[in-house]
């Protein structure tokens, strides 16, 4: 009956802690900013990855229209690729616990919103195909950028 008890106050204190986690991974860390949106707080490194992957998504905005007003579909799909999911393997990956779910989902879709653009002028070679997509995409970040900022850690 003892080890019973004990091991339900177990399940107990468990569910708690993963429950803790799930939280925190969901929400990630987070903290009202004055301006209205929500500061994601990193780590300097963290911060300045992040940063970088910015520039290089407005490098490759610029690079994707730039190339598509020419009908140069090699340099689209370059400029396209280089912000799709396989850059993702530059992004630290201590972010993932920090930053929060729905920014995760944008920037994952944003990356996927990247790598269609690659497929689209691969396969229709159509400049007005990739510019409409190109600016659907970029609602995206439109939508992030009024949501979030980053914010580094004062330790
Ligand atoms: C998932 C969220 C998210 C998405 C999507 C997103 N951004 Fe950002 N971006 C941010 C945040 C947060 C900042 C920092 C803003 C701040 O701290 O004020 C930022 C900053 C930037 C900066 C400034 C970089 C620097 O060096 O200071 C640029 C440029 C930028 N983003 C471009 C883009 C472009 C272009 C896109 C779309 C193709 C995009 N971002 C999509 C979240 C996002």
């Amino acid at each position: 009956m003892k080890s019973c008890k004990l091991s339900w106050t177990l399940v107990a204190v468990l569910t708690v802690i993963v429950a803790a986690l799930g939280y925190k991974f969901t929400v990630g860390n987070v903290k009202p900013s004055d301006d209205g949106r929500q500061a994601v707080i990193l780590s300097k490194d963290e911060r300045n990855a992040l940063l970088l992957e910015m520039r290089v998504w407005l490098q490759s905005s610029q690079g994707i229209l730039a190339a598509a007003s020419e009908k140069d579909f090699d340099a689209v799909i370059k400029f396209a690729k280089a912000s799709g999911m396989q850059a993702e393997a530059d992004t630290p990956g201590s972010l993932f616990r920090k930053l929060p779910v729905e920014m995760k989902a944008l920037g994952f879709d944003t990356r996927g919103k990247f790598d269609d653009i690659a497929a689209e002028a691969a396969k229709s070679k159509d400049s007005n195909q990739v510019i409409t997509k190109l600016s659907v995409a970029m609602n995206n970040c439109i939508a992030c950028h009024e949501m979030y900022r980053f914010v580094e850690d004062s330790k």
